[in-house]
């Protein structure tokens, strides 16, 4: 496995090999739902490369930046018992010299939701990943549907900016809990952890409820009181468009269910989606 920290060497392997190239960008501390992007990556192309990079401008100044989980010699163990080609290692200085000053400002799909919680994230995401996909040049880029608005903001810039690039969509992976895999598990206690599925059990009962016939509104408002009653602290419960992300229409063919909650200061988010009929 071939391991890059600079730009200058990422590009000089990238020029030498013949074929498309399926890329997973990652933060690290990575679990079977990076890996699950990776694998991805690799049915889709010939070459596959996976970054791991905590991008400074994704985090608020509040924000866990400084302690986000930094695991790379177990990364690296992981990616390369997973067969993948090249890892892309770059410092904050390579990715962000002073003088870089210019930011994407992500579309649409940026409003709401996340984006009412952590103004400028998307911002954030969607730069830097524009940086990693001019370095890398990848054919295809695989993202989890577990951050359903990040992988729609970057489906509205590869289309918006005209970028060759497919984007997979990689289904989320789960422990049999229900509960999403996420770096931020690893901040809940053992207790908090059997409590952590609750939101996902939450987002079911709001997509039962819709299927029963209540409104979007009154599934989201009742399905919130209950999470509140076992002690989450809820940002949002959100019946919309699996696709636009708006609320749904008499034209919506998928729905998504997406929450944001916190358990014992733990924000974790989760989604699930639905045909809806
Ligand atoms: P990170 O949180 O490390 O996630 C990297 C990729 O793994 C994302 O596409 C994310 O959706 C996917 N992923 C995370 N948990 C998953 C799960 N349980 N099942 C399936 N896929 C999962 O998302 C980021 O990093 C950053 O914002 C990034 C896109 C790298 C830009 O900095």
């Amino acid at each position: 496995m071939n391991i890059f920290h600079t730009i200058a060497e990422l590009r000089a392997w990238r020029k030498s090999i013949d074929g498309p190239v399926g890329f997973a960008p990652t933060m690290g501390n990575l679990h079977n739902g990076h890996i699950a992007c990776l694998k991805s990556a690799q049915r889709s192309a010939l070459h596959s490369v996976v970054s791991i990079f905590v991008n400074p401008t994704q985090f608020a100044p509040t924000d866990d930046f400084a302690k986000y989980p930094r695991t790379l010699d177990d990364d690296l163990k992981l990616l390369a018992e997973n067969g993948c080609d090249a890892v892309f290692v770059p410092s904050v200085d390579q990715m962000y010299p002073g003088d870089a000053s210019t930011k994407v400002m992500a579309g649409s799909m940026a409003l709401g939701l996340e984006g009412d919680f952590r103004p400028g994230h998307f911002d954030g995401v969607a730069t830097v990943c524009l940086k990693l996909f001019q370095i890398v040049e990848p054919a295809m880029v695989a993202f989890g549907s577990k951050d359903l608005q990040q992988m729609r903001v970057i489906q509205q810039m590869i289309r918006d900016f005209n970028m060759p690039i497919h984007l997979d969509a990689v289904p989320t992976v789960r422990e049999a809990s229900g509960l999403a895999l996420s770096s931020r598990n690893r901040y809940l206690t053992p207790a908090a952890k059997t409590k952590a599925s609750e939101l996902n059990r939450g987002l079911h009962d709001a997509l039962q409820l819709v299927i029963d016939g209540a409104s979007p509104d009154e599934a989201e408002s009742r399905t919130t009181a209950n999470l509140e009653e076992q002690d989450w602290a809820v940002d949002y419960i959100a019946v919309r468009d699996a696709v636009t992300l708006q609320a749904i229409t008499p034209g919506t063919t998928d729905v998504a269910v997406l929450g944001a909650a916190r358990l014992s200061g733990v924000r974790l988010i989760d989604n699930i989606t639905a045909a809806y009929i």
